[in-house]
């Protein structure tokens, strides 16, 4: 029999770190998706803001809220109780204030039992950084591509492609790091600037995007999985076209609906023994 894994702690993944094993981390939104994590021994996993498009067809994550969060995260975290969870803090559950930020990556915690808050940014997040590490949770950081303010960003685009760009990317690796954030993942980076974060940090170094020589690996499930088919990133390698999977499943169960194919008599719940007799008379009432 399978022995039942012990629960990824944060100690769990720096030592990953420590010994070269490369960290594998998966969005997930519900709790089918994140049993499927769970039975395939996920390290991480992670319940994006991403649900916005992956899940409710919004445009970006922008419109995103911290109820829907929680809401995908407890489902998430029920279903893996052993991967280690990340909440993502949505736009504007941090952006306002220190304080705004703590209520709200404690919420992640008392009412999904996560194990750890994302959030976007660098240098202009620190004291919220600090703020949450204050609360006791632990906190990755996010930077490169930063979805939630890619209007600033001119788009979803690559970011450190520049030397300037590159150096900025560095000083946010370099002030979180400081700030006390137990992890930093690296959205759309090139991978020699991410290898160099990579080796400078003493926390591990997650990408999406960002190259092969991080400390471990994100993908968006739905892009993984061939589900989500408005566009697909350049870093996304698609291991499964579920979409081509579940539509040709559908269309068969309509040719079959349609044709009187189904159901047949294997999918047919028959009265029970000496009831059938007994129906025909009661049939015969009503005639
Ligand atoms: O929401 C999400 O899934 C993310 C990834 C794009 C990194 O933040």
């Amino acid at each position: 029999m399978m022995e039942k894994r012990r629960k990824v702690t944060i100690l769990d993944l720096y030592a990953m770190k420590e010994r070269g094993e490369k960290i594998s981390w998966l969005t997930a939104y519900d709790y089918p998706t994140a049993q499927f994590a769970e039975a395939a021994s996920m390290d991480m996993i992670l319940v994006g803001d991403s649900l916005g498009m992956c899940v409710y067809g919004y445009e970006g994550t922008v419109p995103v809220t911290m109820d829907q969060c929680i809401v995908h995260s407890e489902a998430v975290r029920r279903a893996a109780p052993t991967a280690f969870v990340i909440g993502d803090m949505p736009f504007m559950s941090y952006q306002a204030s220190d304080e705004g930020a703590v209520l709200n990556a404690g919420r992640f915690l008392k009412e999904a039992g996560v194990d750890a808050i994302k959030l976007e940014g660098g240098v202009r997040v620190i004291s919220r950084i600090r703020a949450i590490l204050d609360a006791g949770i632990v906190v990755c950081g996010h930077i490169g591509l930063t979805p939630q303010s890619s209007g600033q960003l001119g788009g979803h685009k690559a970011q450190g492609r520049t030397v300037e760009s590159a150096r900025l990317l560095i000083e946010d690796a370099l002030a979180i790091e400081e700030a006390g954030a137990q992890l930093l993942l690296l959205e759309a980076v090139p991978p020699e600037v991410a290898r160099f974060i990579t080796g400078k940090l003493s926390i591990p170094v997650l990408s999406i995007g960002a190259g092969p020589d991080c400390d471990g690996q994100l993908l968006i499930v739905s892009d993984m999985i061939g589900q989500f088919q408005a566009f697909t990133p350049k870093f996304v390698k698609k291991y499964a076209n579920v979409a081509e999977v579940v539509t040709n499943a559908m269309k068969e169960y309509i040719k079959d609906v349609k044709a009187g194919a189904f159901p047949t008599d294997e999918h047919c719940y028959h009265m029970l023994k000496g009831e059938d007799e007994k129906f025909k008379d009661l049939i015969k009432e009503y005639e």
